[in-house]
């Protein structure tokens, strides 16, 4: 198809004419048939809300087949609107589009409903099983519409995949701001979720999924090498003996496919768990897992052999996570580092398939009797947590890996709590992440090059690499370490081949790495270096952009990790500063009700004011969480922030004193007054 008329079709929105029917291709992997939650009243509202988007002479067909989209698979997705052309990343000037930001917003979006990167496209869900892009092909369509006559005098409104319109605006505004899954606060359950988004009213945008800066499984692959080498640090601390180190966790989907990859570039010998072959199958054929065994005791002899001759392999094991830890903690194989990356965010809708079921049993009975499979699920997270324990007392490190896993595992009964009432076990976040990355300002900035061209990727590389570098010769001792392992991973971020889609790289800096890369490049963009411009972004999992008591904030000690102003406050503080678009979530990693998150895309277009902009914004963007982690008294956020005040004129940030312990715990507790005194 050539560019003109490619561009016709995505300035369309909804057709004059009825497209055909589209079949159901089952070579594609689609979402899970979702629980029949509505009633009968709340079906036809389903319907009527779904027909809004078409004029009347199409609704006696559409009504019809939307009714049966409703029964077969639980949500309307219109799948008859699905566009005939290719979606994917392409270079921006291959958008229809009056403003170039509006042009990135749609390679950006299209990168997130491409076949070879979303986990279900036809459902538009890019990953996590549930992560939305929209929640329909009408969405799609009009906001695709939208985009390309949006002028930069005009703001475009997504509520949950639905594309509210554009209003007038200014110039440096946001083009675009999303909010996905916002919801009041007491409607907020998993059902919620389920009925909401039957109805078309809501939908699960997970981080990057709904707000468009998913840039494939590269995101995750950084933070999880970074977590699996900050982990094997701490667990060599305590650990005797050099043998090979063994990492033992689940899944192989979109996420957690990144884990045995990960491992590799992290020196780990890895066995990752995962019941769907087709996810076994995806990851294999990419090589981000080297071999697949599905029998229990060639896994034991596997990784008996790869100990002792020191082999970092990444094995794939066809079958239940819980099967490997009960069979690992029977034979006595010694498991150093251990997780879970199951999607327990969704554990009811096929995030997590329990012990004694097949795949297939699975499916089929949490849509047939789902209260039953309910019971399963539970009885197999209180197994695995029987299991996980009889490890961790030999010398296992386990920590949650943002999937709810202690969550609901306590939900489930299951021995995961302390006498205390806290988590057995520690989230990455509070042992690695928070102390070593957030609380110093590193986290997982981002871009994307518009001109979708790898050798622009390169040079991006190299600009990043060489600033990371000259930084480190200056750095203070608490953050050598990490300037150390990025700059490392970008130096073999392009031989590691982790591109897929969008030609885009990650790399965890803080607020002054980002603002001297995004510098930088916008100056290339502006000298034609970059032959187009260069889209900047993160994941919501950040220093600022996240509050997640199970997660992000979970290393948050004075009481205020169940609130959500810092998230709330960032993506505002982000829009008037100059960000092309933001987002706000509810949901997002750890489930709906249970994180708030947000975030930003800017346009480096290479102008002065965009400069201006990106110094700006960044700024507030990492610190605004660096000041909220100092109040909770976070010692390197406190170090952070002071120096921040002393090179940022104009910051003025309240700072805590700190309380004497025992000042405040003999007011509580008095001590036992002094006999004979
Ligand atoms: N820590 C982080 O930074 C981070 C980032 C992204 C996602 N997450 C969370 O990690 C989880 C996984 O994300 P994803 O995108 O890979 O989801 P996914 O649904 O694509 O993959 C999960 C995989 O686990 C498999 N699985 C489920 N139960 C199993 C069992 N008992 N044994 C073996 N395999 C099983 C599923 O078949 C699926 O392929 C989610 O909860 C997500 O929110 C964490």
């Amino acid at each position: 198809m050539n560019t003109a008329d490619l561009k016709k079709l995505i300035s369309e929105g909804i057709p004059s004419e009825l497209p055909d029917p589209k079949p159901y291709d089952k070579n594609i992997n689609h979402a899970p048939r979702r629980k029949d939650i509505l009633t009968a009243e709340e079906k036809k509202l389903a319907i009527k809300n779904a027909l809004r988007y078409f004029p009347e002479k199409f609704h006696k067909v559409l009504a019809k087949e939307f009714y049966a989209e409703l029964s077969d698979y639980g949500r309307i997705y219109m799948y008859r609107f699905r566009p005939d052309y290719e979606i994917r990343a392409r270079h921006i000037d291959d958008f229809p589009y009056r403003s170039c930001k509006s042009a990135a917003i749609m390679l950006m979006i299209s990168n997130n409903l491409d076949n070879a990167v979303a986990q279900h496209p036809h459902e538009l869900i890019t990953y996590g099983g549930n992560g939305a892009v929209f929640q329909n092909w009408a969405q799609y369509r009009l906001t695709m519409k939208y985009l390309s006559e949006m002028t930069d005098h005009q703001t475009l409104v997504v509520y949950s995949g639905h594309p509210l319109g554009l209003f007038p605006s200014h110039a440096d505004a946001p083009r675009l701001v999303v909010t996905n899954g916002m919801v009041i606060p007491n409607y907020s359950s998993q059902d919620h979720w389920e009925r909401f988004n039957a109805l078309g009213v809501s939908q699960y945008g997970q981080m990057t999924a709904g707000s468009y800066m998913y840039i494939g499984p590269q995101g995750i692959v950084h933070g999880t090498t970074i977590t699996l080498l900050n982990a094997s640090r701490i667990m060599k601390k305590t650990k005797t003996g050099n043998d090979t180190t063994l990492f033992v966790s689940s899944g192989l989907g979109g996420m957690s496919g990144a884990q045995p990859k990960a491992a590799k570039i992290a020196g780990v010998v890895s066995v990752i768990a995962e019941v769907n072959p087709r996810a076994i199958t995806t990851r294999h054929s990419q090589g981000w897992v080297d071999e697949v065994i599905t029998d229990l005791n060639k896994l034991v002899a596997r990784v008996n052999r790869a100990r002792s001759r020191k082999e970092i392999v990444s094995i794939a094991f066809h079958g239940n996570i819980v099967d490997v830890w009960e069979k690992f903690a029977e034979e006595g194989i010694k498991v150093d580092l251990g997780s879970d990356q199951t999607s327990l965010h969704n554990p009811w809708a096929g995030g997590y398939y329990p012990a004694g079921l097949t795949f297939e049993e699975s499916n089929s009975m949490m849509v047939s009797d789902p209260e039953r499979f309910k019971t399963c699920v539970r009885r197999s997270l209180v197994r695995q947590v029987e299991a996980i324990n009889r490890h961790t007392v030999r010398g296992t490190y386990f920590f949650d890996y943002g999937n709810a896993f202690l969550l609901e595992a306590s939900r489930a009964g299951a021995d995961i709590l302390n006498p205390d009432g806290e988590f057995r076990y520690p989230s990455y976040v509070q042992d690695i992440m928070g102390p070593l990355c957030f609380d110093y300002g590193f986290g997982p900035f981002r871009w994307v090059c518009c001109s979708n061209d790898a050798h622009d990727l390169e040079k991006t590389d190299r600009i990043a690499a060489s600033i990371l570098e000259s930084m480190i010769k200056k750095s203070p001792e608490q953050i050598k370490q990490q300037l150390a392992d990025n700059i490392h991973w970008i130096k073999e971020a392009a031989q590691n081949k982790l591109v897929v889609g969008s030609q885009a790289r990650i790399l965890y800096a803080d607020a002054e790495g980002r603002i001297l890369i995004a510098d930088a490049f916008n100056k290339a963009v502006a000298l034609g270096e970059l032959s187009a411009p260069v889209v900047i972004g993160r994941d919501h999992h950040d220093v600022s952009g996240t509050d997640s008591p199970f997660r992000e904030t979970s290393d948050i000690y004075d009481g205020s990790k169940f609130t959500a102003d810092m998230a709330v406050h960032n993506v505002i503080g982000d829009s008037f500063r100059g960000a092309s678009w933001v987002s706000l979530h509810n949901g997002g990693g750890v489930g709906w009700g249970e994180v708030i998150n947000g975030g930003f895309g800017m346009v480096l277009d290479g102008t002065e004011e965009t400069g201006e902009k990106l110094r700006m914004m960044l700024h507030w963007d990492v610190n605004n969480g660096i000041a909220r982690r100092s109040w909770a008294r976070n010692e390197g956020a406190m170090f952070t922030l002071k120096r921040a005040m002393e090179k940022t004129p104009g910051l003025k940030v309240t700072v805590p004193y700190i309380a004497d312990d025992q000042l405040v715990n003999n007011i509580i507790n008095p001590p036992a007054p002094l006999k004979g005194g």
